[in-house]
């Protein structure tokens, strides 16, 4: 199964973010960390800040906001390939529906991210329309935090109910944890401040991508 890197650009340089995306070119994805100040602890950027970046990455936006339908209309204006919102801010099966149904209708992917608290069984209802499942393995809200290795059992309980979908991983990956994360079954691994925080950022991607 191929392995995808994302850098998440939520430790990049704000300052000079065009040199910092551009530095992560060896990658696949880049992760838009979207923070509202209401579901999790602290603010980010939207889809005003977000469209100035220029990559040949496909952008890739994690909307960790109490009210995603209010945000998937900008990011799919802004060219946005891959849209990931919270099972802990949509509770019913038709609102999911309905969101999951909207990102696809413009030709982007669909994802449902899992709090590191939050069952897989909470998605049961749409496990098999989505395109892709994230599995958060730190509790959202900032960088920098430690790997919580509990999340691996539920890396390898949707892999092997889910041999072919997209499981993402997002939260203290790093070299090793990107290791444990692939073995239990991830084939997208996250990572903000283990490769904006290193000095070769070509050579933190391989290490995190496994090659
Ligand atoms: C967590 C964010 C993550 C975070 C990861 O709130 O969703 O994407 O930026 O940061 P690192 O890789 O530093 O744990």
């Amino acid at each position: 199964m191929k392995i995808l890197v994302t850098p998440s650009i939520l430790s990049a340089d704000f300052g000079k973010m065009q040199s910092e995306v551009d530095s992560v070119a060896s990658a696949d994805w880049i992760q838009l960390d979207v923070m509202d100040g209401h579901f999790v602890p602290n603010l980010s950027f939207g889809a005003p800040v977000a469209k100035w970046i220029k990559t040949d990455l496909q952008l890739d936006a994690h909307l960790m906001v109490s009210n995603p339908a209010d945000r998937i209309e900008e990011f799919l204006t802004i060219g946005t390939k891959h849209i990931t919102f919270h099972a802990e801010t949509v509770k019913d099966t038709k609102s999911r529906r309905a969101l999951i149904e909207a990102i696809k209708k413009r030709g982007a992917t669909a994802g449902i991210a899992l709090n590191p608290d939050t069952p897989v069984s909470e998605i049961d209802d749409v496990i098999e329309e989505v395109d892709l499942v994230l599995i958060m393995s730190v509790h959202p809200g900032f960088a920098g935090q430690s790997f919580i290795p509990s999340v691996l059992d539920k890396v390898r309980e949707l892999r092997k109910s889910h041999p072919d979908l997209m499981i993402q991983i997002d939260g203290g990956i790093d070299a090793q944890t990107a290791k444990d994360a692939r073995e239990a079954g991830a084939n997208n691994l996250v990572a903000a401040s283990a490769i904006f925080g290193a000095s070769d950022r070509a050579t933190a991607i391989r290490e995190i991508r496994g090659n």
